[in-house]
């Protein structure tokens, strides 16, 4: 296609792209709907299982080939525009709370057990299940890995690829295994 015609069809096409847009969206909130789950979207590939409770805000969003396990009595809440993202790990024993616009960037994952019981040297188990907050407008970075027990402040950034398995205060920013801070953010966009 030349470039007299591209520009000539340039209503059209974004026309069209707009009319994917919106028809994706649809079939997004659909999806969330067979999950009981009003407002929200779930992409392509996005799988929900186990008999727990999943309460999923409006406007929020697991994406694509996120995989998302919450065991029976347990709850998984994301809040209001907050986003799971592309291929995250979300495997719930107890309780993740995911705050309003919040966003999970790509690979990331979130455990609030640790599936097996680790014994001391007097055989006592340590503690295996701990709930998960993640607070509102936390911006989690790509492959990040939230481990139990740990709560995260409104408005922290995780870097990628760290290790969170301790508390991160409200607006720090912090990176590494295990994750440090590493400084300050006012905000993020
Ligand atoms: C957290 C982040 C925003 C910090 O960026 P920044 O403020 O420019 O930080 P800098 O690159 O100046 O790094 C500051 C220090 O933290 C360290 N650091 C930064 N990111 C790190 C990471 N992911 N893991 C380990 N250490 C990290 C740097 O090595 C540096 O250490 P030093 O002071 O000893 O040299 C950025 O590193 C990051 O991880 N962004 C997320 C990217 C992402 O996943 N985007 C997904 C989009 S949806």
């Amino acid at each position: 296609m030349n470039r007299t015609r591209i520009v000539s069809r340039l209503p059209e096409l974004l026309n069209a792209e707009k009319r994917r847009f919106w028809t994706r969206k649809a079939v997004e909130r659909a999806r969330a709907r067979r999950h009981g789950q009003r407002g929200a979207q779930v992409a392509r590939g996005a799988v929900l299982t186990g008999s727990g409770t999943y309460v999923l805000g409006r406007g929020s969003r697991v994406k694509e080939d996120a995989r998302i396990f919450v065991a029976a009595g347990a709850t998984l809440r994301l809040g209001e525009g907050a986003a799971i993202g592309i291929r995250n790990i979300i495997n719930v024993a107890d309780s993740v709370t995911i705050g309003d616009r919040a966003r999970l960037s790509w690979d990331c994952q979130i455990l609030d057990t640790d599936f097996h019981a680790v014994l001391d040297d007097d055989g006592k188990p340590f503690p295996m299940t701990k709930a998960v907050v993640i607070g509102e407008h936390v911006l989690v970075g790509a492959r990040a890995m939230i481990l139990k027990g740990v709560t995260i402040g409104d408005g922290a950034v995780v870097a990628a690829g760290s290790v969170v398995t301790k508390d991160v205060p409200a607006h720090a920013i912090v990176a590494g295994n295990p994750a440090r801070q590493i400084g300050h953010a006012a905000d993020w966009r």
